[in-house]
């Protein structure tokens, strides 16, 4: 995974943040509008910042995380007020009710989906009553492939249907309040993820 995205960091960024997909673009204004100013964020899988970090980051405290050492150190020339960490999300520690936003653009459905159901509990240690959790997952079953010469190497992806999903978010104990599925191009297909937009409840955070 890591020497994947460090092997072809440039390509990716050409892809992604060059031109935007209509979906990457909404993704953005949908957290800009819903993560107010001057709170504290967490970004899972970051990779290079742009657009996305670079945008959240501004007027909050964020930090982005990513398992690669070359996307980190695009993040942190591309994105200035921000902390980065090299780190795999799946092993990350925060401490409880720490957060008002947890967001992950197009990185968990690289995260085997057998540690979907951890990592959704502990992201909901870390959010403090109201905050945001608001992530792309996939929409098939995909119990963990490798896709051959995705942007250039070989990829991992893992993750569940739609409905498993959300399901799972719900069981963290997180309020669903959106969940949209959406196509956009992907390399040499389109690809469709859910989009999901959900909240702490109000009340004490669960203990880790
Ligand atoms: C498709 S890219 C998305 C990058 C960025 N979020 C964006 O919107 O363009 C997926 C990113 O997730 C990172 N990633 C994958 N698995 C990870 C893990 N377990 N922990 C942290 N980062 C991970 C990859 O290194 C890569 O930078």
């Amino acid at each position: 995974m890591a020497d994947g995205y460090d092997a072809m960091a440039e390509r990716y960024l050409a892809w992604s943040a060059l031109s935007p997909s209509d979906a990457r673009i909404r993704a953005l204004e949908l957290a800009d509008a819903l993560i107010p100013a001057g709170t504290d964020v967490l970004e899972l899988g970051c990779g290079a910042g742009l657009p996305m970090t670079a945008r959240l980051a501004i007027g909050r405290r964020l930090t982005g995380v990513d398992l690669s050492v070359e996307q980190i150190r695009r993040a942190r020339a591309n994105v200035s007020g921000a902390t980065f960490l090299v780190a795999d999300m799946t092993e990350l520690e925060r401490p409880p009710a720490s957060l008002d936003a947890v967001v992950a653009f197009y990185s968990l459905t690289h995260v085997p989906r057998d540690e979907h159901a951890a990592l959704f509990a502990r992201i909901r240690t870390w959010l403090r009553p109201g905050g945001l959790f608001l992530a792309s997952l996939g929409v098939e079953d995909d119990p963990g492939t490798v896709e051959r010469d995705w942007l250039g190497v070989d990829m991992y992806f893992s993750h569940f249907s739609a409905r498993v999903s959300r399901r799972l978010v719900e069981e963290a104990g997180l309020i669903v309040e959106q969940a949209d599925v959406i196509a956009e191009p992907e390399d040499r297909f389109d690809a469709r993820f859910l989009w999901i937009v959900a909240r702490a409840p109000a009340g004490p955070v669960p203990q880790p």
